[in-house]
């Protein structure tokens, strides 16, 4: 009973700390960002303007007030807080200025400050479970009332006109704002179930492992990318066991992307096979002429083999799936594959094996985002290994190789890593977040994208 108990409640555990991939933490910054955005895009003030100006039906007039119209709302101020486990309370301070005239025929004004609260509820749409904000329990709370009326006349008109009109009109007039602010902060969450392409070679889905989960400091969302290559199964992420954290003293309100090295090591398996490369070219860079004249400089027996020289040409492929690994400062993307070597007896002819070697080795990875989509750049790291496999030369130390493989690396296959890698990878697409000015940092198992606002 109590294995079973520990089977079940140890799995949730374990299910807990699995490596999620990606998580996304929304900050105050940006949230605050996407309501002021979506205020501006909503053109909420002047339609609450213009519908402050008509008629509301059901008001009754106010004995001695007439031609009432509202002639300014004010720039709100949004304040957004936290609910942990429910989503954001927000509170819109603004206010307006109501025109009339009288009993007196003179002209009046009326400046009141106000705050709408509200509490935006973050669900989940049942069909698509594309996040979304729900506003709860809107208030309007009055604030200060100042009027050019003769202070004499003034306590009971104005409590008659507070009590029976803005009471009455200002939640209907100024509620459905925050509702219309939701509907296009809400339109920003709809692509992030969207499977984005890289290049030919596949696409990247940034499913939800689970309803996002509002914190005092921010919303978490947790992904589990779906890493799909255009033909065959969806790559699946290594558990490594221990899910990678955020770094400690990050700024209050700041928001953060992770990416997991097995992610990253997923979506590298979907360039696999364009990191294959066969090279004939006889100058690169640097290098010495590519021929069997200089290979027999490192193994005497080819110049047996091949007394005049011939052009070389260059196969290598990548055999395993690569892999990333992280620690704090440092990536490296780890190849293993083979590096055969072919001589070119003549134009039109098949080429001849000379030998073929098993390889492992290392390239340093620098990150950047341009254009909102990740980018690698490789510099070669370390030859860690080198081991002859077939070899139509006989026999010979495959060491005696290192300086000519690593330069060869370098030099002719680096380049070729690098144009593949060009592609770039998508990153999540919602509340239209701009990645592009993040500083990027490679932690423990992962890189981290604290993101920046323009
Ligand atoms: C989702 O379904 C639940 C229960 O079926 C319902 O209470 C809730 O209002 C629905 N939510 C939305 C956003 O439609
Ligand atoms: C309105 O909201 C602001 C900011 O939260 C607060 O400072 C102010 O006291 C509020 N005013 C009223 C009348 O509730």
């Amino acid at each position: 009973m109590l294995q079973i108990l520990c089977l079940t409640l140890c799995g949730l555990l374990m299910g807990t700390r699995a490596d999620p991939g990606a998580v996304l933490r929304l900050g105050l910054d940006i949230l605050n960002y996407e309501v002021q955005s979506a205020m501006e895009e909503s053109h909420i003030l002047e339609k609450m303007a213009a519908e402050a100006g008509k008629k509301q039906p059901g008001v009754k007039l106010i004995k001695g007030l007439s031609n009432m119209k509202v002639k300014d709302v004010l720039v709100p101020v949004i304040t957004l807080n936290f609910v942990p486990g429910v989503g954001i309370f927000q509170c819109v301070s603004t206010g307006m200025t109501i025109t009339g005239k009288s009993f007196t025929g003179a002209s009046m004004e009326i400046i009141v400050v106000l705050n709408i609260t509200a509490t935006n509820r973050l669900l989940q749409d049942n069909e698509t479970g594309i996040p979304m904000f729900k506003s709860e329990g809107c208030e309007i709370t009055l604030g200060s009332v100042k009027t050019n009326l003769p202070s004499n006349m003034l306590p009971k008109v104005i409590r008659k006109f507070l009590d029976s009109t803005l009471h009455k009109v200002l939640p209907g007039l100024m509620c459905p704002a925050i509702d219309a602010v939701l509907v296009y902060v809400n339109k920003k969450w709809v692509n992030m179930n969207d499977a984005m392409p890289v290049g030919q070679m596949g696409t990247i889905k940034y499913a939800l492992t689970a309803s996002p989960a509002t914190t005092a400091s921010h919303i978490q969302v947790d992904f589990s990318p779906v890493v799909q290559p255009q033909k065959g199964k969806a790559i699946q992420l290594m558990d490594e066991g221990e899910a990678p954290e955020f770094p400690e003293g990050l700024a209050e309100g700041s928001s953060q992307l992770l990416l997991s090295a097995t992610f990253l090591t997923a979506e590298l398996a979907l360039l696999q096979k364009f990191l294959n490369a066969n090279i004939q070219d006889k100058m690169i860079g640097e290098l010495p002429p590519q021929t069997t004249e200089t290979l027999a400089g490192f193994i005497p027996k080819v110049a047996e083999a091949y007394p005049k020289s011939k052009p070389l040409v260059t196969q290598i492929r990548i055999k395993k799936p690569p892999k990333v690994t992280m620690e704090p400062g440092r990536s490296l993307l780890h190849l293993h594959g083979t590096l055969e070597m072919f001589a070119v007896w003549r134009r039109g002819k098949t080429p001849v094996s000379l030998f073929l070697l098993e390889i492992h080795f290392s390239l340093n990875i620098q990150y950047s985002v341009h254009e909102n989509r990740l980018q690698m750049a490789t510099s070669l790291g370390r030859l860690l290994s080198l081991s002859p496999g077939s070899s139509s030369v006989g026999k010979f130390n495959a060491k005696e190789l290192t300086t000519f493989i690593t330069d060869y690396l370098q030099e002719a296959y680096i380049p070729m890593v690098n144009d593949a890698l060009q592609v770039g990878f998508p990153l999540p697409d919602l509340l239209a977040i701009n990645y592009n000015l993040a500083e990027l940092d490679i932690e423990e198992n992962a890189l981290v994208l604290d993101l920046k606002l323009d």
